[in-house]
Order: C-alpha cells, then sequence, then structure tokens
C-alpha cells in the first residue's frame, strides 16, 4: 500500500484543518463588527471618487487588526468592481518589505510596472510609481489605498520617509497598522501634520468573544462531536489571559486536536489543551534561543547558572561568569549590555535598576523570565 494512502486513511478529529491557519480568512469576523463598519464609514469615499482619509488601526496582537482590513478591502473591491470604478487596495506586508524602497518598488510591482528590487534611485522608484496615476495608464483617475501591516518595523527600521512620500501622492490613502500604541514617536512632525489620520482602536477580546470565534472556525474545521464540551471555553479562557490573542486561541484548539491524533483519539480532551499550552509555549521560547546569535545563547547560559545558583544578578557579576563560559571567544562589556537589552526585548529576561544607597551609586538587576526547565529545554535542542 502506498505510504500516502495509508497514512490518509488515518483517523483524524479534523474535517478540514485549513480553517484553522492563520491565513485563512472567514466570511464572518465576530465582535468585530464595529471596527469594519469605522474602516468602511472612511473607505466608502473611494466609492465616489475621493480620496479616503489616512486611518491607523491600533491594537494588541491577534486582535483581528489584519483580519479586519482585508475583510474590508474585499468587500471594497467587489462594490467597485460592481461599480465600474478604479479602486485598488494594496496589501504590503512591512515585515517582508522594510525599506521605503522595498514597499514602493513592490506597489509598482504589483501594479504592473517592472520595477527592480534594487538599483534604482529612490527617486527614480519614487517617479515610476507616481506615473502609475498619470491619467493614461489607466484611463481613469486610479485611487490607491494601501495597507501597510505591520508598520512600526518599516518605521524602526527605514524611519518615516515611506510616509513622507505616500502622504505626498495625490489618490494615495494610507492605512496603518501597528501592535504598538506608541509607534507614532517614529513620526516626525513634518510628517505627521500631512497624516492627519483617523484612529480605530481594537481591544482585546475576551473569553466569551474568544468563545464565538472559535466555535464558528470549529465547526469548519472538526467533525461532528469530537471536542469535548470544555475545550473551546478552555482554550478561549487561556487566550483571554494572553491579552485577548484570537491567533493564539486557535493554535491552542488546533495543536489539541493534533494532540488528539497523535494519541489516536477520537475525542478532543480538555487535557489535551493543557498539554497544548506547554507545547506551544515551549516552541516559541526554543524558536527564540535557536535563532539567536552564539554569544547571546552564552549570556543565557550564563544566566541560567546564575539563576539555579539564586544568585542575585548584576551585571558585572554576569560578565563574570560569561566570560568562563565562552573561554576566552568572549566580547566587551559593553557589548553585554546590548545583549541583555536585546534579550529583554524578546520578553526573555527582565531588568530592574536599583540603588545601593547614598554614594554607592545604581546597579542593574537582572531577572529570567521563563521557567527554568523550558529554557535548558531549549538550549538543549539549540
Ligand atoms: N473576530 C474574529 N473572528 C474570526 N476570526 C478572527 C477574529 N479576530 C481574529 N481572528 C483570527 O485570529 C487570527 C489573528 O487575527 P489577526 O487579524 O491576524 O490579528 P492581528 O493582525 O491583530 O494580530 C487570524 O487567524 C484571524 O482570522
Ligand atoms: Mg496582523
Amino acid at each position: 500500500m502506498n505510504i500516502f494512502e495509508e497514512l490518509g486513511e488515518k483517523n483524524t478529529v479534523f474535517k478540514c484543518k485549513k480553517f484553522l491557519d492563520h491565513r485563512f480568512l472567514p466570511d464572518k469576523l465576530p465582535h468585530r463588527e464595529e471596527q469594519i463598519r469605522s474602516v468602511a464609514k472612511y473607505w466608502i469615499e473611494a466609492l465616489n471618487s475621493v480620496t479616503p482619509p489616512d486611518i491607523t488601526i491600533y491594537g494588541k496582537t491577534g486582535t483581528g487588526k489584519t483580519a479586519v482590513a482585508k475583510f474590508t478591502k474585499k468587500q471594497l473591491l467587489q462594490m467597485a468592481k460592481d461599480k465600474n470604478l478604479n479602486v485598488r487596495v494594496e496589501y504590503v506586508r512591512c515585515t517582508d518589505y522594510t525599506t521605503e524602497y522595498q514597499v514602493i518598488a513592490h506597489l509598482c510591482q504589483q501594479m504592473g510596472q517592472n520595477v527592480p528590487y534594487r538599483g534604482w534611485t529612490k527617486a527614480e522608484v519614487i517617479q515610476s510609481f507616481r506615473n502609475l496615476f498619470k491619467k493614461n495608464v489607466f484611463g481613469k483617475d486610479l485611487i490607491l489605498i494601501i495597507l501597510l501591516d505591520e508598520i512600526d518595523i518599516l518605521l524602526k527600521n527605514d524611519g518615516d520617509g515611506l510616509l513622507y512620500t505616500l502622504t505626498r501622492t495625490e489618490n494615495v490613502a494610507i492605512a496603518s497598522i501597528s501592535n504598538y500604541v506608541d509607534f507614532k514617536k517614529f513620526i516626525k512632525p513634518r510628517v505627521k501634520s500631512s497624516l492627519r489620520d483617523r484612529e480605530i482602536v481594537f481591544p482585546p477580546y475576551n473569553a466569551q468573544q474568544l468563545v464565538d470565534i472559535l466555535e464558528e472556525r470549529a465547526a469548519l474545521s472538526f467533525r461532528d462531536n469530537v471536542l469535548n464540551d470544555d475545550v473551546i471555553p478552555l482554550c478561549a479562557a487561556l487566550a483571554a489571559k494572553e491579552e485577548g490573542d484570537a491567533r493564539y486561541a486557535l493554535d491552542l484548539l488546533r495543536t489539541s486536536g493534533e494532540l488528539a491524533d497523535e494519541k489516536c483519539s477520537d475525542i478532543v480532551f480538555e487535557d489535551y489543551v493543557r498539554e497544548a499550552k506547554d507545547h506551544i509555549e515551549h516552541n516559541k521560547v526554543t524558536d527564540i534561543i535557536m535563532t539567536l546569535p552564539s554569544q547571546q545563547q552564552k549570556v543565557l547560559e550564563s544566566l541560567l547558572y546564575l539563576t539555579k545558583r539564586k544568585e542575585e544578578i548584576t551585571s558585572g557579576r554576569l560578565y563574570e561568569v560569561y566570560k568562563e563560559v565562552s573561554k576566552g571567544d568572549s566580547v566587551s562589556y559593553r557589548r553585554i549590555f546590548d545583549f541583555i537589552n536585546e534579550l529583554e526585548m524578546l520578553g526573555l529576561i527582565s531588568t530592574k535598576t536599583i540603588s545601593r544607597g547614598r554614594g554607592r551609586g545604581r546597579t542593574n538587576i537582572i531577572d529570567l523570565q521563563c521557567e527554568i526547565s523550558l529554557l535548558e529545554d531549549a538550549m538543549w535542542s539549540a
């Protein structure tokens, strides 16, 4: 028997797993009606051949920002097509295109202009982009809405030049999406004043809302009656604790189902959800650690050593141990501070500054922010 045929016959709790994938865009987005309406109220201008205002969408990870933007895009394009209007909505993920040049080159390519991803000057690329709006290319006025998802990454990486260019291109409306409320600190006043955007905030989902979201998706993806009654509520409750992250809730549900399959169980039990939680956390830490440069891994190793000995960890003490661990192949004391900062940003450690009292200065105390066993496992696999 063919191995794929054999595996295909295996029992599974899933009917169609793709509906649990992050990239799947559902037909309904429960508890986001208000946000969809807000976006649509601005974008409707495009259907009157007027450039819509710029908008900014904020909210924590997994609050449905990308899903709402894509959903509203789909609906707008349907209407524009019916009315035979030249409206376009281009989605750009700023983790894939991280500079002004790349974004604009990408937009040109999406719209049929052959602009190379390197080699031209920025001015040439911008000119090529602006040419798209000349009447003779499309025959009639083009209105272009540009969705800049995860815009904070681009701003941090390349400054606000892209926003400067786009706000100065007629017939372009920007929709920025950010996980951070304070991302505007990367935008200089000259750009801020021309952006004049409207803000839409996405609150975290609560447990009940997550239950509704999961139920819709579960009906599509799981076979009938395979989920124990408490599975969805537990996934929702755990995700509600993680700042109302729907992506995490979906991950929990999918992983629980995969565990049922692995165990050849016809039912997804509540215990599998808890197991799924450990699994996901473990993978997250492992992923982070595997991609750390080796010097940083040595810093973590030193932190682990000191934590297990229950020592108070100052940067000085950490450096001593780090030098031992790296055996001569070590970086300078100054560089260690950069490493500490980066590890803190990744959420693996926290630091606090304490004062040792008069004349004795201030000291940084470092604390591990993940479980020792989790870190140990992850370091082993890295
Ligand atoms: N209201 C909702 N209804 C159904 N699915 C949702 C809803 N909100 C989020 N999701 C799903 O949760 C996942 C994360 O949502 P996403 O839009 O990527 O969040 P964000 O962009 O805010 O980080 C996606 O798979 C998305 O389809
Ligand atoms: Mg998103």
